[in-house]
Formats: structure tokens, sequence, C-alpha cells
């Protein structure tokens, strides 16, 4: 249960690694609503309130009776402690960093943890009087409650057991998920596609269905999810926008064609049209989505009656769209794919992945036979190449880009970086700078590379490729694509940059 967007979702995370499913819930969500999900154990995630604040997020109190086993974390074990008639007190001084604490009972969730344990510790209140019946099961040197049990269900612990800075938080979790809540950790790729294959034939029925096969991985896997439960009543539509990389309208007719039954559209010379002379990004963008809309309208109409339309979206973009809808918050950019495609639409609208998180979707992706070097590529945004190439666009900027690109990638695996970093691409901008080459004077443009690592691809880094990686990437831009004389390495981290340049 949700009290903290950041800590939830590394939690389930951690869930799943454990092999058991598990959903993030609203802290206001039913115990009849959970009920009728078969839920066998609650987690109560950390988060940044405190119980006695005003508007503090609350649970039903209901759903600690007992009756249902509870995990609660940080601020988690404080409402637990608080709702059961405990007391909570602010700390004055936040406690932020590691700790050493002392695990005074061995059993439940502690089984098989040492007597020391180092835990990551970040809160502002903590538990000063145990609700009834329970007792403490863990101190530290400033937390005489760093933890507590009522001996067979209910545990809180005041430390994050969710994050690396706890060594066995993971074995935490895994005690809590096995043997308090009696799971059984089979939930694999194989049993995810069983599940979902039946799932998709039920709701389908025989119905026919439409999917915008975009080569990324989410709409990959999605497609060849349905088209295992439905065969060829899915139709795959791929559209080539002409902002694809090099070679890739290619790759993804020949890996998929034979699979699936796919409709290629070469509609590269109607973006592009369209496109003519535009600067502006956020112009740019809604010009693609609207086209590409178009596009898919006009395939759906030739291919014949349909009635469902397969999705990608995994569970990151659901948990987003919802805090985006609960909170304002300001707009950066347009992600067009994100949002849908048309709402006069009348399609029902199927997500088969939307309860996985991307390295789940990979997984169930391989289980599906799909080949690695589709999984394991980097995430290339909707509007393509259109948000690489600065300021208007045309052909040869886009065949510039192209070229710089493919000798960026292909360097990276060559030295085994690309699987290291978690997107890298070449930028064409507007600068033109001077050079020299051989007894000339050049006059050319600026290839920007980028490549970062991140998690969540909200907050990144620009990754810190070898210096020799570097150097033979733009010395074979330079010699290779006429139009570049002079490329830097970008070195700006998100935030205060974002991770395109448009
Ligand atoms: P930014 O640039 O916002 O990028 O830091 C974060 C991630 O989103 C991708 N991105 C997009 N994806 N449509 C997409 O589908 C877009 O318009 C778009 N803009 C950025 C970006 O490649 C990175 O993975």
């Amino acid at each position: 249960m949700d009290f903290g967007p950041q800590y939830t979702q590394l939690i389930a995370r951690r869930v799943r690694d454990s092999r058991v499913y598990c959903e993030i819930f609203p802290h206001d969500v039913t115990p009849d609503a959970l009920r009728a999900r078969n839920v066998v154990g609650l987690i109560l995630s950390g988060g940044p309130a405190s119980v006695y604040e005003e508007g503090a997020p609350q649970i039903d109190a209901a759903l600690l009776d007992g009756s249902l086993p509870v995990l609660g974390i940080c601020y988690g074990m404080q409402l637990m402690a608080h709702l059961l008639g405990g007391e909570v007190v602010p700390e004055g001084l936040r406690e932020y960093g590691p700790a050493t604490v002392r695990l005074t009972d061995r059993a439940g969730i502690f089984e098989g943890l040492a007597e020391s344990e180092r835990a990551w510790m970040s809160h502002g209140d903590s538990v000063r009087r145990l609700p009834s019946g329970f007792a403490a099961i863990a101190t530290s040197d400033r937390l005489p409650i760093a933890a507590m049990s009522d001996g067979t269900s209910r545990f809180g612990v005041q430390f994050h057991v969710e994050v690396m800075h706890t060594p066995h938080g993971a074995e935490v979790l895994r005690n809590f998920l096995l043997r308090v809540c009696g799971c059984t950790g089979d939930w694999t790729p194989a049993a995810f596609v069983e599940e979902a294959v039946a799932e998709l034939q039920r709701t389908i029925g025989d119905r026919s269905a439409i999917c915008a096969l975009s080569g990324g991985v989410d709409s990959a896997v999605a497609a060849a999810l349905v088209a295992r439960a439905i065969g060829d009543r899915l139709t795959c539509v791929f559209i080539d926008t002409g902002l694809m990389r090099l070679g890739e309208a290619e790759q993804v007719i020949a890996t998929f064609g034979p699979r699936l039954r796919l409709v290629p559209v070469d509609a590269s010379e109607r973006f592009l049209s369209k496109l003519a002379g535009v600067e502006d990004p956020e112009q740019k963008r809604k010009i693609i989505g609207t086209e590409f809309i178009r596009c898919f309208e006009a395939e759906a109409a030739r291919i014949g009656p349909i009635d469902v339309i397969v999705h990608g979206t995994i569970y990151p973009d659901v948990i987003e769209s919802k805090s985006r809808d609960s909170k304002t918050s300001v707009k950066i950019k347009t992600h067009h794919n994100v949002g849908g495609l048309p709402e006069d639409m009348t399609l029902e609208n199927v997500e088969p992945l939307r309860r996985l998180f991307k390295d789940e979707v990979r997984r169930v992706g391989a289980e599906l036979g799909i080949p690695e070097d589709i999984l394991g590529r980097h995430p290339f945004p909707g509007p393509g190449l259109a948000v690489r190439v600065i300021g208007a666009i045309d052909q040869t900027s886009l065949d510039t880009l192209r070229a710089a690109d493919a000798i960026f990638l292909e360097e990276l695996r060559a030295a085994g970086e690309y699987g290291n970093v978690a997107q890298a691409f070449a930028v064409l901008t507007t600068v033109r700078s001077v050079g020299v080459m051989g007894d000339f004077r050049t006059y050319g443009s600026l290839v920007a590379l980028r490549a970062v690592t991140t998690e969540d691809f909200m907050t990144a880094d620009w990754a810190r490729l070898p210096y020799d990686l570097l150097a033979r990437v733009s010395a074979r831009i330079v010699n290779e694509v006429p139009a570049v004389n002079r490329v830097v390495y970008d070195i700006s981290s998100k935030p205060p940059a974002t991770i395109e340049w448009e």
C-alpha cells in the first residue's frame, strides 16, 4: 500500500524478485477491494508524512486486525503502531543513513539473519510505545524499537528493507512473503505467459485485434503475447515514420514479418513533408502524434472490422499516469505514445503488460522467443530522430544523424558497453564550427554524443564511458560522416537536463 511513490515501486520490484506477484494499491483502498483480489498479505510502504500530521495518509484500521499478514516499513510501521494504540514520537533530528540493528528475535521475518545487521534509516518519527500484544524484535543505538512483531502475522521495521544499503533487506521481505504470508514464489515468466494467454482468450473471445508495432520492446512483447492467444486474428501495423535509426525498419520487418501478421507501412514521405521547416520540439511531437494516428486509422479501416486495440503499456506508465492524475505537475515534454491513441476510435483497449516492470517484460519476451537483440535494446522515443536533429529536419540531416548514431552504437557494442548504459545516441546540433582536415579549412556540423545510466528514466547520470571508446567514436564520425567535423560528449545529468535534447 502506497504512502510514497518512490518507496512503493522499489518494494514492488523486490517482491517480484522473490517471484511473488504483487500490486500497488492506494492507501485508501477498501478491505473489500483487497479481498476481491484474493490478497494474501499487505506491505505498508514508507512515506514522507508523520502520523499525527493533519491529512497524513491513513488506512482502514480493520486491515490490521491480524487476519491478514502485514509488514509495515518505516511510515508503515509507525502508522500500524499508531492505529493499534501504540505511540509514535518525533525524533527531533531526522535519522538518515546507515545504522546497525541488533535483531533480538530471529524468527519470522528475521529468520536466517545475523544477530547484528546493517540497515538503512530514513525517518523523522519513531515508535516509542508498542501496541498491546507486540514486542520489539530489533534495536539500534538510537532506537529501542527498530522493529516490532505480534509474534505471528504482524511486523514492522523502522529501516528500509527495500534498498540496497540494507544488505539483507531482500531476505527480510522474502521471509515475510514465503514464511509469514505462505506465498510459494512460483510467479515466473512461463506462469505469467500461461495466465495472460488464457485471460486474453477469455477477454478477446473470437473478436479481432490490432496493434501498432513500434519496434520497441513493449509493443513487440505485447503483440507476441496476444498473437500467442488469438493467432492471426491479431494484425500488427508497423508505421515507418522515416524517423527510425539506420536499418531499424528493415530489422523490425525481418524479425516480426515471419512471426506475426504484419502490415508494414512506409509513411516516411508523409511525415517528412508535414515536418518540413518545423523547429519547435513540442510542435514536432504534436505533428508526429497526429500523423501517426491518421496513418494508423487509415490502415485499420483497410484491414476491416476490428474490435480490440492492443497497447504495450507497462506498470511504470500506469503508476506514473496515476500520480500525474492525482497531483498537479508541470508538463516538461509531451510523450505522445504514453497517452494512447484516438479517443474517437471505438475500440476496446487491451494492455496485457500493464502489471509488469520493464525487466519482467524482457523476460516474458524471451519466454515467447523474441530475439535478444530486440529485447535488449535501449528505449527509443516515439518521435524518433525528429527530436535528435535539433531544429528543422530534412532528409539530409536525418541521414547525417543516422550515420553518426550507427557508428556510436556499433562502437559501444564492440566495447561491451551497450548493456552498461540505459540509453545512448547521437544528436545533430545546429552549431557549425571551423575545423581543419588535411590542408583544408572545414566548416561543418557539431554532433553530440549522449549516454546515460538510470533506473527509471526520471533521473539519470551521464555514463562514464572509457576515453578510448569516445576517441574511437569521435575519430570515426569525423572521418566517415562528411558533414560533421566536431564531436562533443554530453556530461549533463537529469535533472537539470533531460535525456533527450528536445
Ligand atoms: P527525457 O528526455 O524526458 O526522456 O528525459 C526520458 C525518456 O523518455 C524518452 N522520451 C520519449 N519517449 N515519446 C516517447 O515515447 C517522446 O516524445 C519522448 N521524449 C523523450 C526518452 O528517450 C527517455 O527514454
